[in-house]
């Protein structure tokens, strides 16, 4: 199951209704679960009060009875973690801990979706703030650990704190974090090392990345194998297990001149297990972030099209997100051949939450 950011647990405590929601999941044959992105203890993390945190007391004992819920249906579990960065507008009242002031690498944010650039919105991080962050990481990837979770998973994609890291246009630093493509992996790569340091060596982390953001779908973090190598490097390094790499539509080729998808040039530079994603299993095409028709043409992709992809190695997990809203039995139903049963999705599954 991909991780969905759904609103559902207020002040950010995760509730039975949540541990229900997974647990109906886990018992339909969904073999791993990603948790909706969950904040780290950081004070500048959260844009949203009704997203869980992975911090305090209470909503570690909320995540405690969500995961034994999970467990006890025969699932897994990895809680995504989170840190929005200045994708955060801390002058919105419903985020978390208002007038605590954003950060990102440069400062620079955008204002609106669809701005062509970003505004500069707060000063850069200093080194004592990207230290802040990574020791962050590395406590809740340990909170993770105790809590029994079967791992985690870094969310570093879609324009938040980490991407905006790695992306040239949010990231203007000169320092070791900034500049070349390596560089801009560094950050990443110093979280990934801290969770290993914090957990035991073999506790499984995940991380996700993607070329697109929420603000600008079209987006273009690598250009070619040797960049996407680049990029792949620092993370493989400091001891990345599983890679997911987040795109929106999992047919697209990820560059020209090769039908291979992001999960497939990942998996073949970087010889790890990767995850693919992004529209499996509807059968129409979205723009998913308002959860709206892009236009009702049937999805030129069906599974047969994942299956041959999978015969050519391009993936070793699929992540399904949309279509599980709808349909918590949609792995036993295509594991037993009755896709016809499935419940189609539809843009009214946002509001769906059984
Ligand atoms: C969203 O709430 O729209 C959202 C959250 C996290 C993501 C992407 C989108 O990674």
């Amino acid at each position: 199951m991909a991780p969905m950011t759904r609103h559902r647990a207020a002040g950010g405590i995760p509730t039975h209704e949540n541990a229900a929601y997974y647990a109906r999941r886990a018992k339909a044959d969904v073999g791993l679960i990603l948790s909706e992105g969950t904040w780290i203890p950081h004070a500048s993390a959260g844009n949203h009060m009704s997203v869980p945190r992975f911090y305090g007391a209470d909503a570690l004992a909320g995540w405690k009875v969500v995961l034994d819920a999970v467990h006890d249906a025969g699932g897994r579990m990895m809680p995504q973690l989170w840190h929005a960065g200045m994708v955060r507008n801390p002058q919105d009242m419903a985020v978390l801990n208002p007038g605590v002031p954003s950060i990102g690498p440069s400062g620079l944010g955008f204002e609106k979706l669809g701005d062509a650039a970003p505004a500069k919105l707060s000063r850069p991080m200093s080194l004592a703030d990207v230290d802040g962050v990574i020791e962050a990481y590395g406590i809740a990837a340990r909170s993770a650990e105790q809590l029994g979770f079967d791992g985690i998973e870094i969310h570093g994609g879609h324009g938040y704190l980490i991407d905006q890291f790695f992306w040239n246009v949010t990231n203007k630093r000169s320092d070791r974090f900034g500049g070349k493509i390596r560089n801009r992996s560094q950050f990443a790569a110093e979280i990934v090392r801290e969770c290993r340091r914090t957990t035991r060596s073999d506790f499984p982390i995940s991380f996700r990345f993607s070329q697109w953001k929420v603000a600008n779908y079209g987006a273009i973090l690598v250009h070619n194998p040797g960049e996407l190598e680049q990029f792949l490097d620092p993370l493989l390094m400091a001891g990345v297990d599983i890679l997911h790499c987040s795109t929106r539509r999992y047919w697209d080729p990820a560059f020209d001149r090769s039908p291979l998808s992001l999960a497939g040039w990942t998996r073949r530079i970087s010889g790890k297990p990767t995850v693919i994603v992004g529209s499996i299993g509807l059968d129409r095409i979205y723009e998913s972030r308002h959860f709206e028709p892009a236009n009702y043409v049937a999805n030129s992709a069906p599974l047969d099209r994942l299956l041959s992809m999978y015969a050519n190695d391009e993936f070793d997990l699929v992540a399904v997100g949309r279509a599980l809203l709808v349909d918590p039995n949609w792995a036993t139903k295509v594991r037993a051949g009755r896709g016809r049963e499935i419940s189609p999705f539809t843009p009214k599954a946002r509001d769906i939450y059984y």
